[in-house]
């Protein structure tokens, strides 16, 4: 059994978490930590939990946690990530850090867009990109691996097959996303407040969003060059799920009939990827650490669809999935 610690398990990442590894036949929680004043009986603090979930949320104690556990889920909020990340690994222990602390390849970048100076940058060289269905082979036996962040994980599915195969021009791509409320974190601000939220849908995050260096990066690692990607976020009235719509200028002219053969052989042997006839919608992978896409042609450019949960496959599930890959287990373990 892999022993399982949750850091950070009083948010919404973390309870995601503990759902997933109390259906994992491979893996325990041993340790569930939070702030202190966030701390309690697990099903006192999640009613979800009740009668499934035997355990404390206790502080963090570093001494404890070494003997207590083979890999740390840290579900923690960028910048303070990596203040933690470093002890876990000098306990020994395997990593997968759901921030974005440790995505961005170069610091210069990381400061621009976050505002703070990185302090592990030691790490950030030894940490695997964990998208697995694009870096599986790095992930495989990896000490600390960055889960990718959600919009990055749905928008990179959808524009992968056409970036590897050299398809589209690489500097006039857009992202247009729409996320549910969830995807703020259990501490909204007043804008995801659900008086603001209800009834409403707003694009925010104009030209700075966070995501967009890291859609960069995945897009210039696939496509070998530097890609320039225009992301424009949006927030809607639902709970959770990530609705992308890219758009992309084809290199030639566009054999739309090849697009879905294109994206069933690239995606052939993925057990979380489904190529759709039509444009997905977020419940149809709500709970669920599916992605769906569906490639198609409109007036000369190629649009591509997608839709995760941005929970699970945008970071709950898409961690354990890096857990089962670490270790070396089958990788749906727990997650179908
Ligand atoms: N939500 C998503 O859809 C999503 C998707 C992909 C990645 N992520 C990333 O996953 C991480 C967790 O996100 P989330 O949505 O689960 O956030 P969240 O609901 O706000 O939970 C964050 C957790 O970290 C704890 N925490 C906050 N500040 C801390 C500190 N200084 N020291 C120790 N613990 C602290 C929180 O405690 P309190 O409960 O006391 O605040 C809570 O347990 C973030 O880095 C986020 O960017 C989130």
């Amino acid at each position: 059994m892999i022993r399982v610690a949750i850091i950070g398990a009083s948010g919404y990442t973390g309870v995601e978490s503990i759902e997933i590894i109390l259906r994992h036949p491979e893996a325990e929680l041993t340790y569930l930590t939070a702030l202190e004043s966030e701390c309690g009986h697990a099903e006192d603090v999640f009613g979800q939990l009740k009668g499934r979930c035997d355990m404390e949320i206790e502080p963090l104690d570093f001494d404890k946690l070494s003997g207590l556990a083979d890999v740390a889920l840290c579900c923690l909020p960028h910048k303070v990530s990596m203040g933690f990340v470093p002890k876990f690994l000098e306990a020994g222990l395997k990593v997968i850090d759901f921030s974005a602390d440790y995505r961005l390849k170069d610091p210069d970048v990381y400061e621009k867009f976050y505002n703070v100076k990185h302090t592990d940058t030691a790490n950030l060289e030894r940490a695997v990109f964990g998208l697995p269905e694009l870096f599986r082979e790095q992930i495989k036996g990896a000490d600390l691996v960055a889960n990718p962040g959600c919009y990055p994980t749905g928008a990179s599915l959808a524009i992968a097959p056409l970036l590897k195969e050299g398809l589209i021009e690489t500097d006039s791509i857009i992202v247009n996303a729409v996320t549910g409320v969830s995807g703020a974190g259990r501490n909204p601000s007043s804008k995801f407040h659900f008086p603001n939220m209800n009834e409403n849908l707003f694009a925010y995050g104009v030209g700075s969003h966070r995501h967009m260096p890291e859609m960069e990066q995945i897009a210039g690692e696939i496509a070998g060059s530097d890609v320039r990607i225009l992301f424009q976020p949006h927030a809607g009235p639902f709970d959770r799920g990530i609705a992308s719509t890219v758009y992309c200028q084809p290199k030639g002219e566009v054999d739309c009939g090849k697009l879905a053969e294109l994206y069933d052989d690239f995606y052939c042997c993925e057990q979380f990827v489904q190529i759709c006839s039509d444009a997905p919608a977020v419940k149809d992978v709500a709970g669920t650490n599916y992605c769906h896409i569906f490639p198609t042609c409109v007036k000369g450019r190629i649009i591509v669809f997608s839709a995760i949960d941005n929970l699970i496959k945008g970071a709950s599930g898409q961690a354990i999935q890096n857990m089962n890959i670490i270790f070396g287990l089958e990788e749906t373990l727990g997650l179908k």
